[in-house]
């Protein structure tokens, strides 16, 4: 016979409820006799939770979605823990959706997502997107975006980061320090941190009185292949640079490889700053300038505020920008 909550909480003299709260890690009010009591014979009965018929009764499955645009960054798993620590720790699972900067894979997730009934979505929105805005018309749950910016009514919250004012300390470092030409190799304009950094990078020349170029700004893609090919690219065209600023890392480890090869020295005939400080910037030589983004906060800070409108502790719309810091390094 299959045993059901109702048996658990008869044997251990309870009520369903008090069960229920035990099972998702909701039990700061019960006792600790009481918790082990119904521990012990959730365990020696071998009792699994219907989480299907337990959310047709609460219409909640104590699950979130996470929707992220490129598992292979080490950018977005950062993120990732910060959702999931928060989420654990709050009795709630996480369903991870890596959608490759493909928008059709990402209205499909977000889909699937409304359709497992989860209780909120965390999404980091594809770069690659026609507009700034994401169709959330069949999604009733609350949504909250983490770090690339979306316009959409049904977002009830955002964590950002200021990426103009980091581009800008770092753009305003190197010009300072004697950089006369510097490439910006960034990320898709369709992604507003790309758009907010090239911002950063055109005050901080504005600021100090120092012509911008259009030659040196290019467009591309956030993937260290697309710095490589860049790199060669202006290169070959015989664009003179003495200074790269890079829309994130992974462009920077990519225009590192390629200068090597071309027998470049960094940072003796070019300096090179990223932007994220992902794990792998101090892996290499020189170790990489870069501006650091607090991404594993981001991520907790994104599941702290979805849970806060899941359990509706929080009606109106909240938004935080997170400070980000430049983190100076051998590569400059
Ligand atoms: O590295 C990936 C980039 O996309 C990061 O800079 C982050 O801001 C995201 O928008």
């Amino acid at each position: 016979m299959k045993i059901t909550i109702k048996d658990i909480a008869k044997m251990a003299d309870v009520s369903t409820a008090t069960v229920s709260k035990v099972v998702n890690n909701k039990d700061k009010n019960i006792s600790e006799a009481t918790r082990q009591r119904i521990l012990a014979l959730i365990e020696e009965y071998n009792y699994v939770p219907n989480r299907v018929a337990s959310s047709m009764v609460t219409k909640k499955t104590h699950s979130i979605g996470l929707v992220i645009p490129d598992i292979a960054n080490p950018f977005f798993p950062e993120i990732a823990r910060g959702v999931e620590d928060i989420a654990n720790k709050h009795g709630y699972h996480v369903i991870l959706c890596n959608t490759d900067n493909d928008l059709k894979k990402e209205v499909a997730y977000i889909a699937m997502l409304q359709e497992k009934m989860v209780d909120g979505i965390i999404l980091t929105a594809s770069a690659m997107r026609a507009s700034d805005t994401l169709d959330l018309s069949r999604i009733h749950v609350p949504v909250i975006t983490v770090d690339r910016d979306v316009e959409e009514e049904k977002i009830k919250g955002k964590i950002i980061v200021d990426n103009a004012s980091g581009a800008y300390d770092a753009v305003r470092y190197m010009l300072e320090n004697g950089y006369k030409r510097i490439l910006h190799l960034a990320g898709p304009y369709t992604s507003e941190p790309s758009r907010a950094r090239y911002k950063g990078y055109c005050d901080a020349h504005k600021d100090l009185g120092k012509d911008i170029s259009e030659e040196l700004f290019i467009e591309g893609f956030y993937t260290s292949e697309w710095g490589y090919e860049g790199i060669k690219a202006v290169l070959n065209k015989g664009i003179p640079f003495d200074g790269i600023f890079c829309g994130n890392d992974l462009i920077a480890l990519g225009a590192m490889k390629a200068l090597r090869e071309q027998g470049i020295n960094i940072p003796e005939d070019v300096g090179i700053v990223g932007f994220d400080d992902i794990y792998m910037t101090t892996m290499i030589e020189p170790r990489l300038t870069t501006v650091h983004q607090p991404n594993y906060q981001m991520g907790y800070k994104a599941a702290q505020m979805l849970i806060k409108f899941i359990e509706e502790e929080v009606i109106e719309k909240q938004q935080e920008v997170l400070k980000t810091k430049l983190i100076i390094r051998e590569s400059t």
